[in-house]
């Protein structure tokens, strides 16, 4: 999370021709930040000074509901000083597909026309929703279930030879870790995960960074066995030779 004069010094006053800052965009959890979340007095306080200076505050809660159970409190802790929040019902919540934008009824009113301009809009979307109340309905007190086990692989990964990650800092289920470029090369460690039935997603580009994801459909067995497969291919290459 940004600090507070950090946010206060990216904010553009309007100047001449320059365009003027007009929002401020938070996102919690983060997903390039692996999953760190950030509380609602942070929340509250970058808002008050957003409100302060003009801008709206746009909550990308995408995994909010990841936030709040890692946080332990209620969801509205974290929406409640923002203006706009847009969440999903697939990832943690486990729907397969949709998102929704919660905010004051004349800006949701002018989300859904500029929607249907850009193509957005689906007529038969019930089928589609009933999935996403399921997940709304259902899944987020599991979600801590998620968390414990993205934990246990953070530890196990912790202990792989090879293996960087900062363990402490995974809060919610998402796993972000690097493998040392002494031990092996990323891409070739996620090719050879991938050979033994592992897949796992590498941030963009040519990033050294992986990143692993628990989810209802992952159990700890689930865990254990990629920390076993991962451990595996590292322990089985051959240590750098160094020079005399
Ligand atoms: C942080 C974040 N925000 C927004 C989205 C958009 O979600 P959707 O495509 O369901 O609207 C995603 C999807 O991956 C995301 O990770």
């Amino acid at each position: 999370m940004p600090s507070l004069e950090d946010i206060e010094s990216a904010i553009r006053p309007s100047v001449g021709a320059f365009p003027r800052s007009a929002l401020l965009c938070l996102e919690n959890s983060h997903n390039n930040c692996g999953g760190s979340v950030i509380t609602g007095a942070q929340t509250r306080a970058a808002a008050h000074l957003a409100h302060e200076r003009g801008l709206k505050v746009h909550l990308d809660g995408a995994r909010i509901f990841n936030a709040a159970a890692a946080l332990g409190v209620d969801v509205k802790e974290l929406t409640g000083p923002v203006d706009t929040v847009q969440f999903c019902f697939s990832k943690g919540l486990s729907a397969p597909v949709g998102s929704i934008l919660c905010g004051p009824r004349d800006t949701v009113a002018r989300a859904r026309k500029v929607r249907k301009l850009l193509g957005g809009a689906m007529r038969q979307a019930g089928v589609i929703a009933a999935a996403a109340l399921v997940g709304l309905e259902t899944m987020r007190d599991r979600l801590v279930d998620d968390h414990v086990n993205a934990r246990a692989l953070a530890d196990g990964l912790a202990a792989i030879r090879g293996i960087k990650i900062d363990a402490a800092n995974v809060v919610t289920n998402i796993v972000s870790f690097e493998v040392e470029r002494s031990a092996m090369d990323a891409g070739e460690f996620q090719k050879a995960c991938a050979e033994r039935g592992l897949r796992i997603s590498r941030y963009l580009g040519n990033s050294p960074r992986l990143r692993m994801v628990t989810h209802a459909n992952v159990g700890r067995a689930d865990v254990d066995a990629a920390l076993s497969i991962m451990s595996g291919i590292l322990s089985a290459k051959p240590e750098p030779v160094t020079a005399r």
